[in-house]
């Protein structure tokens, strides 16, 4: 069981949602978490229940970023955090662009440089990307959202070579809709958030995708789940829309 292999763990967007599971699911392994977001009174909170290391970081701040992770040597990287906007790129504004690049992206690149050399010197490590089924399926709206994804699965898969011949998995989890606050945060209004988004459907939570990543990381060190779609049963990607020029 690598679990026993692996020592520590940094994850990303870890005060909320997917993150905060994944930080309680690797806990109870005995992992060392390092547990960062830019919540700091969320973050205290969850190192009180996992005794996870607490890091109250912005990701899209390459210096805070780069002096939280220095001289760690992390086995089990968890790209997490992220921001979505509503709307597609004919309303985008350009704050909404450079939020999403900045943290779905640019961040994960920064930290994916920061801390799988180390892994590769190691010959030991796991690369846990997030992204979602926005990356892999156009469903219309949050434009840049999608493309942000796209690229995180992208970079998932070359990653894979870049690390070739060392004992580096990496693992792109795809979720469809998971019942976290992530609606809220997006759309803001939780009480309506939830009502459109959460109430009456079936969904994964947070802990199903933290299980899945378990799976992944428990795995035979010889074995490698490249990518994982994780959606609702009563969810499902595609369509297909034909329309005659619209008349202004
Ligand atoms: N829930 C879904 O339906 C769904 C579906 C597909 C993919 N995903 C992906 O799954 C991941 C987790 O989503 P979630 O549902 O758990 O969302 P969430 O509850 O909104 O959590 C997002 C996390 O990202 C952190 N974050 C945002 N901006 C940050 C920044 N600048 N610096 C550091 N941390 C930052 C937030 O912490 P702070 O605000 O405290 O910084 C929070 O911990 C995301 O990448 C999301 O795109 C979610």
């Amino acid at each position: 069981m690598p679990f026993s292999d692996y020592r520590t763990a940094l994850v990303t967007g870890a005060s909320s949602g997917i993150g905060a599971a994944i930080v309680a699911r690797l806990s109870q392994e005995g992992i060392k978490v390092h547990a960062l977001a830019r919540g700091a009174d969320k973050l205290a909170e969850l190192s009180r229940q996992t005794g996870c290391v607490v890091h109250a970081v912005d990701v899209a701040d390459l210096e805070q970023l780069t002096a939280a992770v220095a001289g760690l040597d992390i086995d089990i990287l968890v790209n997490n955090a992220g921001v979505d906007r509503p709307g597609s790129i004919l309303s985008a504004d350009a704050a909404g662009i450079d939020a999403l690049i900045d943290v779905n992206l640019r961040a994960v690149l920064q930290l994916t440089r920061l801390l799988v050399p180390g892994m590769v010197a190691r010959d030991r490590g796991h690369v846990i990307n997030i992204s979602s089924i926005a990356g892999a399926y156009n469903f219309a709206g949050n434009t840049t959202y999608h493309a942000t994804k796209a690229a995180v699965s992208m970079l998932s898969r070359n990653l894979r070579q870049d690390v070739f011949g060392k004992r580096v998995r990496v693992t792109e989890i795809c979720p469809g809709r998971v019942a976290t606050d992530i609606f809220a945060h997006v759309h803001g209004d939780p009480d309506a958030s939830y009502r459109k988004y959460i109430e009456g459907f079936e969904l994964p939570r947070a802990q199903d995708i933290a299980d899945a990543i378990a799976f992944a990381i428990a795995a035979p060190i010889a074995m490698n789940v490249g990518h994982m779609e994780i959606t609702p049963t009563l969810q499902v990607p595609g369509g297909l829309q034909t329309t005659r020029p619209q008349s202004t």
